[in-house]
Protein backbone atom coordinates (compact mmCIF):
# COMPACT_ATOMS: atom_id res chain seq x y z
CA UNK A 1 0.00 0.00 0.00
CA UNK A 2 1.47 3.38 -0.66
CA UNK A 3 1.45 6.28 1.75
CA UNK A 4 -1.50 8.66 0.44
CA UNK A 5 -0.24 11.78 -1.75
CA UNK A 6 -0.21 15.05 -0.61
CA UNK A 7 -2.67 18.06 -2.12
CA UNK A 8 -0.95 21.12 -2.67
CA UNK A 9 -2.68 24.48 -4.04
CA UNK A 10 -1.64 27.32 -5.81
CA UNK A 11 -3.66 30.64 -5.07
CA UNK A 12 -3.18 34.38 -6.15
CA UNK A 13 -5.09 37.07 -8.01
CA UNK A 14 -5.30 36.83 -11.44
CA UNK A 15 -2.15 38.14 -12.78
CA UNK A 16 -0.46 36.99 -10.14
CA UNK A 17 1.87 34.50 -12.17
CA UNK A 18 0.83 31.12 -9.99
CA UNK A 19 0.13 28.92 -13.11
CA UNK A 20 4.11 29.72 -14.46
CA UNK A 21 5.38 28.35 -10.97
CA UNK A 22 2.67 25.17 -10.91
CA UNK A 23 5.81 24.00 -13.94
CA UNK A 24 9.18 24.34 -11.33
CA UNK A 25 6.98 22.77 -8.45
CA UNK A 26 5.90 19.85 -10.15
CA UNK A 27 9.20 19.28 -11.79
CA UNK A 28 10.97 19.39 -8.08
CA UNK A 29 8.29 16.67 -6.86
CA UNK A 30 8.92 14.38 -9.68
CA UNK A 31 12.71 14.87 -9.23
CA UNK A 32 11.80 13.73 -5.64
CA UNK A 33 9.88 10.80 -7.41
CA UNK A 34 6.16 11.36 -6.25
CA UNK A 35 3.72 10.80 -9.12
CA UNK A 36 1.96 14.14 -9.66
CA UNK A 37 -1.59 14.94 -10.62
CA UNK A 38 -1.57 18.26 -11.91
CA UNK A 39 -5.13 19.70 -12.50
CA UNK A 40 -7.13 23.48 -11.73
CA UNK A 41 -10.32 25.05 -10.71
CA UNK A 42 -13.06 25.05 -11.80
CA UNK A 43 -12.35 22.30 -13.77
CA UNK A 44 -10.50 18.45 -14.06
CA UNK A 45 -12.83 16.69 -15.13
CA UNK A 46 -15.03 17.22 -18.38
CA UNK A 47 -18.22 17.80 -16.21
CA UNK A 48 -16.31 20.54 -13.99
CA UNK A 49 -14.79 22.01 -17.45
CA UNK A 50 -17.99 22.40 -18.90
CA UNK A 51 -18.89 24.23 -15.45
CA UNK A 52 -15.97 26.38 -15.75
CA UNK A 53 -17.10 27.57 -19.25
CA UNK A 54 -20.31 28.93 -17.92
CA UNK A 55 -18.39 30.42 -14.44
CA UNK A 56 -15.82 32.29 -16.74
CA UNK A 57 -18.09 33.80 -19.52
CA UNK A 58 -21.84 33.50 -18.88
CA UNK A 59 -23.38 36.36 -16.65
CA UNK A 60 -24.53 35.10 -12.97
CA UNK A 61 -25.52 36.24 -9.32
CA UNK A 62 -22.92 35.23 -7.16
CA UNK A 63 -24.92 32.35 -5.50
CA UNK A 64 -24.99 30.64 -8.81
CA UNK A 65 -21.16 30.89 -9.52
CA UNK A 66 -20.51 30.07 -5.52
CA UNK A 67 -23.08 26.85 -6.70
CA UNK A 68 -21.81 26.00 -9.66
CA UNK A 69 -17.92 26.20 -8.47
CA UNK A 70 -18.59 24.13 -5.60
CA UNK A 71 -20.68 21.70 -7.98
CA UNK A 72 -17.82 21.17 -10.28
CA UNK A 73 -15.44 20.68 -7.13
CA UNK A 74 -17.56 17.99 -6.06
CA UNK A 75 -17.22 16.32 -9.05
CA UNK A 76 -13.12 16.88 -9.36
CA UNK A 77 -12.66 15.06 -5.84
CA UNK A 78 -14.76 12.26 -6.55
CA UNK A 79 -13.68 11.71 -10.36
CA UNK A 80 -9.94 12.71 -9.73
CA UNK A 81 -8.24 14.05 -7.00
CA UNK A 82 -9.36 11.70 -3.88
CA UNK A 83 -8.56 8.82 -5.99
CA UNK A 84 -5.08 9.91 -7.15
CA UNK A 85 -4.00 11.00 -3.26
CA UNK A 86 -6.14 7.33 -2.54
CA UNK A 87 -3.04 5.82 -4.90
CA UNK A 88 -0.20 7.76 -3.71
CA UNK A 89 -0.20 10.93 -6.32
CA UNK A 90 0.46 13.82 -5.02
CA UNK A 91 -2.19 16.32 -6.59
CA UNK A 92 -1.17 20.12 -7.77
CA UNK A 93 -4.10 22.44 -8.32
CA UNK A 94 -4.15 25.56 -9.60
CA UNK A 95 -6.91 27.02 -7.26
CA UNK A 96 -9.65 25.72 -5.17
CA UNK A 97 -11.90 26.48 -2.27
CA UNK A 98 -9.85 29.61 -0.97
CA UNK A 99 -10.56 31.00 -4.57
CA UNK A 100 -14.62 30.80 -3.79
CA UNK A 101 -13.94 32.82 -0.17
CA UNK A 102 -11.65 35.19 -1.91
CA UNK A 103 -13.81 36.04 -5.42
CA UNK A 104 -17.37 34.83 -4.27
CA UNK A 105 -17.12 36.11 -0.77
CA UNK A 106 -14.69 38.61 -0.61
CA UNK A 107 -15.15 39.88 -4.19
CA UNK A 108 -18.80 39.44 -5.19
CA UNK A 109 -19.52 40.23 -0.88
CA UNK A 110 -21.20 36.77 -0.90
CA UNK A 111 -21.78 35.48 2.42
CA UNK A 112 -19.03 33.53 3.77
CA UNK A 113 -21.09 31.48 6.29
CA UNK A 114 -23.05 29.97 3.21
CA UNK A 115 -19.53 29.35 1.10
CA UNK A 116 -18.32 27.55 4.80
CA UNK A 117 -21.38 25.36 4.82
CA UNK A 118 -21.06 24.20 1.05
CA UNK A 119 -17.21 23.84 1.48
CA UNK A 120 -18.29 21.24 4.69
CA UNK A 121 -21.00 19.24 2.64
CA UNK A 122 -18.62 19.07 -0.47
CA UNK A 123 -15.21 17.99 0.98
CA UNK A 124 -16.36 16.41 3.77
CA UNK A 125 -13.35 17.08 5.48
CA UNK A 126 -10.62 17.23 2.43
CA UNK A 127 -8.51 20.23 2.54
CA UNK A 128 -5.51 21.58 0.72
CA UNK A 129 -1.87 20.07 2.73
CA UNK A 130 -0.40 23.00 1.38
CA UNK A 131 -1.41 26.00 -0.21
CA UNK A 132 0.82 28.54 -2.12
CA UNK A 133 -0.49 31.92 -1.92
CA UNK A 134 1.39 33.92 -4.89
CA UNK A 135 0.55 37.73 -3.47
CA UNK A 136 1.68 40.56 -5.50
CA UNK A 137 -0.18 44.21 -5.77
CA UNK A 138 -3.36 44.43 -8.04
CA UNK A 139 -1.98 47.55 -9.70
CA UNK A 140 1.19 44.98 -10.64
CA UNK A 141 -0.97 42.13 -11.99
CA UNK A 142 -3.42 43.96 -13.68
CA UNK A 143 -0.53 45.43 -15.83
CA UNK A 144 0.44 41.80 -16.10
CA UNK A 145 -3.11 41.00 -17.33
CA UNK A 146 -3.45 44.08 -19.93
CA UNK A 147 -0.17 42.49 -22.09
CA UNK A 148 -1.06 38.85 -22.25
CA UNK A 149 -5.15 37.92 -22.95
CA UNK A 150 -8.20 39.19 -23.65
CA UNK A 151 -10.64 39.27 -19.75
CA UNK A 152 -12.84 36.66 -19.02
CA UNK A 153 -15.65 37.61 -16.50
CA UNK A 154 -13.26 38.10 -13.37
CA UNK A 155 -9.84 39.45 -15.29
CA UNK A 156 -12.36 42.31 -16.29
CA UNK A 157 -13.51 43.13 -13.02
CA UNK A 158 -11.79 46.96 -11.47
CA UNK A 159 -8.75 47.28 -9.06
CA UNK A 160 -11.11 47.31 -6.13
CA UNK A 161 -12.53 44.07 -7.03
CA UNK A 162 -9.17 42.70 -6.53
CA UNK A 163 -8.21 44.16 -3.86
CA UNK A 164 -11.13 42.89 -2.19
CA UNK A 165 -10.19 39.73 -3.63
CA UNK A 166 -6.45 40.02 -2.20
CA UNK A 167 -7.96 40.85 1.17
CA UNK A 168 -10.14 37.80 0.86
CA UNK A 169 -6.53 35.37 0.58
CA UNK A 170 -5.30 37.53 3.31
CA UNK A 171 -8.14 36.13 5.47
CA UNK A 172 -8.01 32.83 4.79
CA UNK A 173 -4.23 32.41 5.05
CA UNK A 174 -4.58 34.20 8.68
CA UNK A 175 -7.54 31.64 9.76
CA UNK A 176 -4.92 28.56 8.65
CA UNK A 177 -1.91 29.89 8.94
CA UNK A 178 0.10 26.35 9.06
CA UNK A 179 -1.71 25.52 5.33
CA UNK A 180 -0.34 28.82 3.79
CA UNK A 181 2.60 30.17 2.72
CA UNK A 182 2.41 33.26 1.05
CA UNK A 183 5.30 34.02 -2.02
CA UNK A 184 6.07 37.77 -2.63
CA UNK A 185 5.39 37.31 -6.45
CA UNK A 186 6.03 41.24 -6.93
CA UNK A 187 9.57 39.86 -8.15
CA UNK A 188 11.26 38.80 -11.15
CA UNK A 189 9.81 35.72 -12.42
CA UNK A 190 13.58 33.80 -11.53
CA UNK A 191 13.23 35.45 -7.77
CA UNK A 192 9.43 34.49 -7.22
CA UNK A 193 10.69 29.99 -8.68
CA UNK A 194 13.05 30.27 -5.71
CA UNK A 195 10.78 31.65 -3.30
CA UNK A 196 8.33 28.88 -4.12
CA UNK A 197 11.89 26.05 -3.82
CA UNK A 198 12.42 27.46 -1.10
CA UNK A 199 9.06 26.71 0.32
CA UNK A 200 8.47 23.51 -0.73
CA UNK A 201 12.29 22.83 0.45
CA UNK A 202 10.22 23.88 4.20
CA UNK A 203 6.40 22.71 4.10
CA UNK A 204 6.86 19.51 1.62
CA UNK A 205 10.10 17.73 1.54
CA UNK A 206 8.95 15.39 4.60
CA UNK A 207 6.65 12.98 2.77
P1 LIG B 1 -7.47 31.09 -13.67
O1 LIG B 1 -7.25 29.99 -12.71
O2 LIG B 1 -6.78 32.36 -13.38
O3 LIG B 1 -7.15 30.51 -15.09
P2 LIG B 1 -6.48 31.24 -16.31
O4 LIG B 1 -5.05 31.39 -15.89
O5 LIG B 1 -6.70 30.26 -17.41
O6 LIG B 1 -7.21 32.54 -16.49
O7 LIG B 1 -9.01 31.43 -13.90
C1 LIG B 1 -10.02 30.96 -13.15
C2 LIG B 1 -10.91 32.11 -12.71
O8 LIG B 1 -11.97 31.57 -11.92
C3 LIG B 1 -10.18 33.13 -11.85
O9 LIG B 1 -10.49 34.43 -12.32
C4 LIG B 1 -10.79 32.96 -10.48
C5 LIG B 1 -12.10 32.31 -10.73
N1 LIG B 1 -12.54 31.42 -9.65
C6 LIG B 1 -13.57 31.79 -8.82
O10 LIG B 1 -14.11 32.89 -8.97
N2 LIG B 1 -13.98 30.95 -7.82
C7 LIG B 1 -13.40 29.74 -7.62
O11 LIG B 1 -13.79 28.99 -6.70
C8 LIG B 1 -12.33 29.34 -8.49
C9 LIG B 1 -11.68 28.00 -8.31
C10 LIG B 1 -11.92 30.21 -9.50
Amino acid sequence: MNAPGRFITAEGIDGAGKTTHLDAVEAWLRQRGHGVLRTREPGGTALAETLRELVLHRPMDALTEALLVFAARRDHLQQTIEPALAAGTWVLCDRFTDATFAYQGHGRGFDTGVLAALETWVQQGRQPDLTLWFDVDPAVAAARRSAVRTADRFEAEDLAFFRRVRDGYAARAGAAPARFVRIDAAGAPDTVRQAVLAALETHAATA
